[in-house]
């Protein structure tokens, strides 16, 4: 539809149309299997459901082309219902979980999953999706930490802007793609003591500089959607934040699309002490500029008086409407409110050979190798016995993959039986114990079974016969898929103690160990490591989960991811992160530490450090140089090392840069990722591998309370994980 008629659209709607379409209802409102990822509402007035503008938790192209067939019919301009999804790592072929897809340092990788799962999605009715998530994530007690792809806004912002252009492609009218939207705004993974929907405070110098950067990066590269988040920033729930949202977010960073808000978020701000009544939540919220509320009455019960008073003027929610109906329209939806959708097509494109493909490949590239003693991997030996919780589970998703089935899933068992089963390799198998001790807290339900230890004694005793005839023994633990993800913080970071004592057990029998961890988030592995000959970070795999680590640990592939995020010592150092500060009383490497920043019973670095990985060969990398030492604004420095492959295999490594700013007018951190390149190399063969450096990378909000660089020394880093010291002095005049 043309933009005139759009606005002639809008003039002919009445005041209760116009409410109506900022009001998203929960999915079972109009089909009762439809997903309720948050606080379902029941009892809703009927007028309310014949205009609301948009669901979410619904998908099927059928049941979708019913819905939205019923609806436009009776409703009085025939606008079509917008749907929308949560659809954060796979809609039918899950990747793996985003926390995974930062281990990658590949973007690439992000947007093949994100057009894959758009695909499939879109033919099964979806609008829009509800990720990507930009909330950058430093504490591993927050079970979101999941949904990020990590502690780094520069990696953030990468994978971020990659997956809006694989959802959204050139034109979201495209029936492959959907719309997405960037959540959640702003700074949700900063809650304080990693609780969930708690409040965060945060200077407006690591606000800009820490956790706004990868929303930007969403926002520039054209997301049609952004989310409030539910924390409150600084005092000031998000989604009555006018600050926030106006000025940074509409009006700095440019965004113009629709702002949505987290479920309830708006209501909520009641429960913060924020707004009295609905009333003035709704008032809040609309003065902020928040254009559809997620599945509350307070827009459908308040703001048509609100307009009618005068308390909203109606500029504001002809602004907020127009918004909604440009998204409608920039779908396609007033030509084709199907937007192509149909069960033929979603066979079609779903679950495909190609598609499982690209989630095997990611799979591979998601896998961090963080330990590899007497040449554990990869598997050489005749014997290979798998041990554990995870060594045949189907559910290797996180709990946001609410649309697709982990029956789909291939297994470590299924894989190994495949990869193997014409060889003269043998392979055997066992659960070892159940994954999860009794009354253990998950996200619905408390996980209690009445004969758990006659049960987990049975299961030990058959795994301790399969580890005595193995040559070698893969061990299969982690955290269960309901223990990390929304409202799933935790203080205790360790697996469960029947998986402890499996791990025990088995490695009694003295034969070589490898353990691969299934998680959604850091967790405590001290003891896991030490014991351990390998240890290797398989993530959320998803579908393809069993074949892509197989393709890796049976030696067909070296590893190559990297952790997005620091693994501690133990859970008392979160939040940790790599771009810390020096203090004023730096704990020294070697010497007294008294009276220094430190911990009296721990380390102050984490155990794993971000950026950190190891592959099956081992790489070396030259000294730092540069084409100069001197770096003017519009000039720029080439940062160069040679990078040699002096193993025996193929791999690949990713080569990091670093800077340091020695000196600001605000202190900063010890380092800052600045670029990455992965480089994959024969043994053997070397490749020089250059990064260039431009005053722009080395800015930062000043004292001036603006983004500008200082003249002054710095240092370039460039290794293959945020610890490297392999670092050269050059000077910004
Ligand atoms: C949830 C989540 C948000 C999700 C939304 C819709 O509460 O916070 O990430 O997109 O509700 O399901």
């Amino acid at each position: 539809m043309k933009k005139t008629d759009l606005k002639a659209l809008l003039d002919e709607m009445s005041l209760e149309e116009k409410v109506m379409q900022l009001v998203q209802l929960p999915g079972d409102t109009f089909g009762n299997d439809a997903a309720v990822t948050g606080l379902s509402n029941s009892g809703i007035p009927e007028n309310v459901k014949r205009l609301a503008g948009s669901t979410l938790g619904v998908w099927g192209a059928d049941k979708i082309k019913k819905i939205q067939k019923e609806y436009m019919d009776k409703h009085p301009h025939h606008i079509p219902l917008m749907f929308m999804l949560d659809v954060i790592h796979g809609h039918k072929t899950v990747f793996p979980c985003p926390l995974g897809l930062g281990a990658t340092f590949e973007p690439e990788v992000a947007e093949k999953g994100a057009e894959v799962q758009a695909k499939e999605a879109s033919a099964d009715g979806v609008h829009v999706t509800f990720s990507p998530m930009g909330d950058l994530v430093r504490d591993a007690r927050w079970g979101r930490v999941v949904e990020s792809t990590g502690e780094d806004k520069f990696l953030n912002g990468k994978m971020v802007a990659a997956m809006v252009k694989g959802y959204q492609g050139d034109d979201i009218k495209d029936s492959d793609h959907v719309a997405s939207c960037v959540k959640h705004f702003a700074a949700y993974g900063g809650a304080e003591a990693g609780r969930d929907y708690n409040n965060v405070e945060l200077s407006e110098h690591t606000l800009r500089e820490q956790y706004l950067p990868s929303y930007a990066e969403g926002i520039k590269a054209g997301a049609r959607m952004v989310m409030t988040s539910f924390n409150t920033l600084n005092g000031i729930p998000s989604s009555g934040n006018k600050w926030l949202m106006r000025d940074i977010l509409r009006k700095e960073m440019g965004f113009d699309g629709v702002l949505i808000s987290d479920w309830a978020a708006i209501a909520e701000m009641q429960n913060w002490g924020f707004a009295e009544t609905l009333k003035d939540a709704s008032r809040l919220a609309m003065e902020a500029g928040v254009d559809i509320d997620m599945c509350t009455e307070c827009y459908s019960g308040n703001l048509k008086e609100l307009v009618e008073s005068g308390q909203v003027n109606m500029e504001l929610l002809d602004e907020a409407v127009m918004r909604v109906l440009e998204l409608k329209n920039d779908l396609g939806l007033f030509e084709d409110p199907y937007h192509g959708a149909s069960e033929e097509k979603s066979r079609k494109v779903s679950l495909t050979p190609e598609s499982r493909e690209a989630a095997r490949d990611a799979v591979r590239k998601s896998l961090v190798l963080l330990k590899n003693k007497r040449e554990a991997l990869p598997l050489k030996v005749s014997k290979i016995a798998f041990i554990g919780p995870y060594a045949d589970e189907k559910e290797m998703r996180s709990s946001w993959a609410i649309s697709s089935d982990s029956s789909t899933a291939v297994t470590i068992k299924e894989a190994a039986q495949k990869r193997y089963e014409k060889s003269d390799v043998k392979v055997k198998f066992a659960k070892g114990c159940e994954m999860l001790d009794n009354n253990t807290e998950l996200g619905f339900f408390t996980f209690k079974k009445d004969d758990l230890d006659n049960e987990n004694n049975k299961l030990l005793s058959q795994a301790l016969e399969v580890a005595e005839w193995a040559d070698e023994v893969v061990l299969c633990l982690g955290e269960h898929f309901s223990q990390s993800g929304e409202s799933t913080s935790r203080v205790n970071l360790s697996l469960s103690d029947a998986q402890m004592r499996l791990f025990e057990e088995v490695r009694k029998k003295g034969k070589k160990i490898t353990t691969l961890i299934f998680t959604g988030r850091p967790l405590v592995l001290d003891d896991i490591e030490a014991k351990s000959d390998a240890l290797m970070i398989c993530f959320r795999p998803g579908t393809e989960g069993g074949n892509g680590i197989l393709d890796v640990i049976s030696g067909d592939y070296s590893p190559s991811g990297k952790l997005p995020m620091s693994f501690p010592y133990c859970v008392g150092q979160e939040p940790i992160h790599y771009d810390r500060y020096n203090t004023g009383r730096p704990k020294p490497t070697e010497g007294a530490t008294i009276f220094t920043s430190r911990y009296l019973d721990c380390p102050n670095e984490p155990k794993f450090c971000f950026g950190y990985g190891l592959t099956y060969s081992d790489f070396t990398v030259s000294a730092v140089s540069l084409s100069k030492d001197k770096l003017t604004k519009g000039d720029e420095i080439k940062a160069s090392v040679t990078v040699k492959n002096t193993g025996k295999v193929t791999a690949t490594e990713v080569v990091q840069l670093y800077i340091r700013d020695m000196f600001g007018s605000r202190v900063r951190p010890l380092r800052e990722l600045k670029g990455f390149e992965k480089v994959e190399l024969k043994a053997g063969e070397s490749k020089t591998v250059e990064f260039g450096i431009t005053e722009d990378m080395l800015r930062f909000f000043t004292i001036n309370n603006v983004f500008e660089s200082e003249k002054g020394k710095f240092i370039a880093f460039i290794g293959f994980d945020s610890e490297t010291d392999n670092g050269i002095e050059f000077e910004l005049v």
